[in-house]
């Protein structure tokens, strides 16, 4: 049976929302922001940081999926394209958790094209065990040397999304 241990609660999970909700609407005030998901393990996060930014701005969302098993260097491919026109504008890359890097820095490379002002990179979770490629990650709410965690958006073979908390998963 895998064990679920509790990692970060309901609780601290909102108050780092809200804390870095407000550094975004003060860094942005005089900014074009489009907060842009990375689907699927954003889009809980995303929902609840959007509401804790008081300053206008837009949401989007991108789907990449990469190869697993293959070399962490390996191709990405784009299940969904931003719907906006983001060409001068100021881009948040929202991620659920940026382990190597190597998924973020594709999509980084994607939206250059893009043409936006700015991309930027907030992640619920800064992860630094396997990074690989050289991120940096401007806001997040916790930092984790190691380990495998699932909830509140982050799964282990598509389960344990919806667990409002989040747990390191033993299997
Ligand atoms: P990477 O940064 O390219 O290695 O990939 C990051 C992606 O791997 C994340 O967006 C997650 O989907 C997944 N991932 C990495 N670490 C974890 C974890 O601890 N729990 C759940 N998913 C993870
Ligand atoms: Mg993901």
């Amino acid at each position: 049976m895998p064990q679920f241990i509790p990692l970060f609660s309901e609780q601290e999970i909102k108050n780092q929302i809200k804390t870095i909700g407000q550094q975004i609407s003060f860094d942005y005030k005089t900014k074009d922001l489009v907060l842009v998901g990375v689907l699927k393990g954003s889009v809980i996060f995303l929902a609840d940081l959007t509401r804790q930014i008081s300053i206008d701005h837009e949401i989007d969302l991108v789907g990449a999926s990469s190869y697993e098993g293959t070399s962490s260097t390996g191709q990405i491919v784009f299940t969904k394209q931003p719907d906006l026109a983001l060409e001068g504008r100021d881009i948040l890359l929202v991620e659920d958790i940026v382990d190597t890097g190597n998924t973020l820095f594709k999509i980084i490379e994607f939206m250059k094209l893009l043409d936006p002002r700015s991309i930027k990179i907030c992640s619920l979770i800064d992860k630094h065990e396997r990074r690989e490629v050289k991120i940096d990650v401007e806001y997040s709410c916790f930092s984790l040397e190691k380990g495998f965690i699932v909830g509140y958006g982050l799964d282990y073979n598509e389960k344990y999304r919806n667990l409002p908390a989040i747990y390191d998963l033993k299997l």
